[in-house]
Order: structure tokens, then sequence, then C-alpha cells
């Protein structure tokens, strides 16, 4: 099995393209029509000679990958793959209407895969009905760099296709975590409220943007701050994952959507494609556009103790008591999330870890903090968050 079929040469199947042929296989690139191949192609011949003029391939083999790419614009070159991954429009009917066209082209045992991020890889495999052999297979962008790709089994996966699938992403470079056909997975679920609590942090005016920021960085090790990175992903992108998410997941106060970002895309403030998000993206640097009043970080002593206890344990960076707050809290919120998810089975801890890791590029995974924090801490400092506030989020 070494034949590839990917629909849609967009940004994510131009670059799942690109890994599967530096991986060895060959990889048969299909859109709509012969320019946006051809134009994929191209792109991937560019970054294929970057990694040449970096030293990380040799001409050999940018040539060789090169040659195992094929565009085309016709379903029926498919046939012969073994494997059919879909990157086209996040839509499920449009998703089912071009795989049922492509089914007919291809072997009985040939597996169905979906780079979907938010919809249900069960209902896709029930409306192309071939739910056992349709299976999540979720890159992260870029794909050639991001190192993570989480495999969902919808519910009525076949286990053999799971496995399959998860062996040929680790034989393409990649690592794996394995997820439940939930909401947003793994990482588009869990890591929520690293965005969510710093927007409610901004909004209680207990910290500013570049504040939070900075606790997230120099305490945590984090490579950018929550708010920075909302700026990158685009403020509507990051709104609209957090909404569905909620949704779906039936409301959880602690995935609540935040009112000053929804205010901001309300606003056009989408972030670095804008220009201007959290922050002012202009010719002369970066500074911040959304200030807010100011207050104090609550001072009651036992949640002050908690801070500081939590912080001694998480980190030997130090910072002032502000930055201390910001960074318990944002952090015990992402750990919290974390338990939720591994108890209602989207994964293991293991699988957290590692998807948080390589998915989003945080340098410990949830359970990796809470061990090295202890959960009495954890608890202690969630407790103490809860009683000062209204939603029972920290409870
Ligand atoms: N962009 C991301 O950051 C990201 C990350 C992970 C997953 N995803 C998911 O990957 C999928 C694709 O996203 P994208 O950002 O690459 O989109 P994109 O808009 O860049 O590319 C989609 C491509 O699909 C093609 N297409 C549409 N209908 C087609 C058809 N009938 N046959 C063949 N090709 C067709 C379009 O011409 C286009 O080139 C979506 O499901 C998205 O949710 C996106």
């Amino acid at each position: 099995m070494t034949a590839v079929g990917i629909i849609g040469a967009g940004t994510m199947g131009a670059g799942i393209a690109q890994v599967a042929v530096t991986g060895g296989w060959d990889a048969v690139l299909l859109d709509v029509d012969a320019e946006i191949v051809a134009n994929a192609r191209a792109s991937i011949g560019k970054r294929l000679d970057r990694m040449v003029e970096k030293g990380r391939l040799d001409d050999a083999g940018r040539d060789a990958a090169m040659a195992r790419l094929r565009p085309v614009t016709d379903a029926a070159d498919l046939a012969g793959c073994d494997l059919v991954l879909e990157a086209i429009v996040e839509d499920l009917d449009v998703k089912a209407k071009v795989l049922r066209g492509v089914l007919a082209h291809l072997a009985d045992d040939a597996i169905i895969a979906t780079n979907t991020s938010s919809l249900s890889v069960t209902k896709l495999g029930d409306a192309i009905d071939v739910p056992h052999r349709t299976v999540g297979m979720h890159f992260f962008n870029p794909a050639p760099l991001l190192k993570l790709v989480e495999v969902i089994a919808g519910e009525r996966t076949d286990p053999a296709v799971v496995d399959r699938v998860a062996s040929i992403a680790e034989a393409w470079g990649k690592t794996v975590a394995r997820a439940a056909d939930v909401p947003g997975f793994i990482v588009n679920h869990v890591a929520r409220p690293y965005y969510l609590e710093a927007f409610r942090i901004l909004e209680d005016g207990y910290a500013s943007a570049s504040e939070i920021d900075d606790a997230m960085k120099r305490l945590g090790g984090f490579r950018m701050g929550p708010l920075e990175l909302t700026d990158l992903i685009g403020q509507d992108v990051n709104t609209a994952t957090t909404r569905s998410v909620w949704e779906q997941l039936d409301r959880p106060p602690l995935l609540h959507p935040s009112a000053l970002q929804e205010q901001l895309v309300a606003d056009g403030h989408l972030g670095r494609k804008t220009g201007r998000g959290v922050y002012d993206h202009g010719a002369d640097g970066t500074v911040e556009a959304l200030v807010v009043e100011r207050h104090d970080p609550p001072s009651d002593p036992a949640l002050v103790a908690a801070v500081e206890a939590f912080v001694t344990e998480a980190t030997a960076e130090r910072g002032d008591g502000r930055a201390h707050y910001v960074f318990a809290r944002i952090l015990v919120a992402l750990i919290a999330q974390a338990a939720h998810a591994e108890r209602r089975g989207v994964a293991t801890s293991a699988d957290i870890d590692t998807a948080l890791k390589y998915g989003t590029n945080y340098p410990n995974g949830p359970f990796e903090w809470s061990r090295r924090i202890g959960t009495d801490a954890c608890d202690a400092l969630l407790a103490q968050l809860n009683s000062n506030v209204s939603d029972d989020r920290f409870k």
C-alpha cells in the first residue's frame, strides 16, 4: 500500500501531498481545475527547493519526491489508491457528495480519510455508506512543519483501519494522537481555555495583553502568548472554533465564548490579516490595540497563597504577583479542560499531552504539568478561582 489520493489541492491538501511524497509514497492530487493543481505542484516544488537550500533534502530526494506527485482533475485517476484523503471545503454534504463520486473508482477495501477539523467522522462515514473504512486523519497547518496527526475513529470505524492510518502517518514522519469522534477532537477542544481565560483576564482588567502574553512565555515557556496567537490564527477563525465546540459540547461554562473577542470580530479586527486585532500590527511594530480599565487581581489571601503554591511547583521562573496570577489561572484552566476531556473518553492522558505538544507546540502537556504541580495544588487553586467567579466554570 503506497499510493494516496488527495482530494483538494488547497492549503491542507498541498501540504499533505508534500508530506506523503517526501515520506516515500505516490500521491495523486485532485482538484477541480488544472490551474489549481499546477499551482499546488509549483508551491510544493518551491518548498522542496528551500529544503534543499537548507541542506534538509538532497537534489535526488527532491526529484524523486516530485516524480511521485501526480496532479489530476479527474476522479477516475484515483483508481488504485489504497488511501484517499479529502481536504476540501468544511461542509459535510459537499464532502459526502464528492466522496460518493470517488468511491466508484476505488477498490472495496480502500480507506477513506477526512482532514475535517470540526465535522463528525461517524456522520461522514454513514453518509457515504462505508462507515467501517472511514476515518479521521487530521493534519495541522502547515502540514509539512507541524508534527501532529490526530487519528479519529468514528463509531463504526474498523479498528484495523485506525491502526493502518496511524502507521501510515508515522511512516510519513508524523506523531500520532488517537482521539474519539468528539467536537474539536483533542487540540481544538482542549486548548480553548488557553485563549479564553486570556481574554477573560483582559476583560477583568487584571493585566494588559502584553502582560498576559509575556507571563505565559516567560513563566510557562510557551512559544507564543495566547493573545498574540489569536491575532496570528485570526480572531474570526479562533472564535468560530470556540463557539462551535462550545455549542456541540452542551455549553460548558469553561468554554463559553469571550464577548470581548467576539466584539473584535464584529468590528472587523481579525488580527494580523487585517492589520489589527488584540494588537495593532502597523509599520511601526506591534502595539496594544485593546486597552481596558485596569484593576488589581484579587488579593484575597487564600487565593494568593494558592496561586503562589501552584507557581512554585510549576516553574523555577519568577515574576510579579500579577504575572503569577495570569500564568496560574490560564494554565490551571487548561489542565482542568484536559482532565474533563480524559474523563469523557476523548483520548488518553498520554495522547492529550502528545496532541498539545506537537499540534500547538506547548512546552509540556497538561498532564505532565499537573503531575509536576500536584493535583492538590491544582484543585486548591481551582476552588479559590471558582469562589471568585459567578459562572462556576472552575468547579
Ligand atoms: N486551513 C487549516 O488551517 C486547516 C487545518 C486543519 C484542517 N483543515 C481542514 O482541511 C480541509 C481543507 O481546508 P483548506 O484550508 O486546505 O481549504 P482550501 O480552501 O485551501 O482548499 C480546498 C480545496 O478543495 C478544492 N475543492 C473543492 N471542491 C472540490 C472537489 N469537488 N473536488 C476536488 N477539489 C475540490 C478547492 O478547489 C480548493 O483548492 C477543511 O476540511 C478544513 O476544515 C484546515
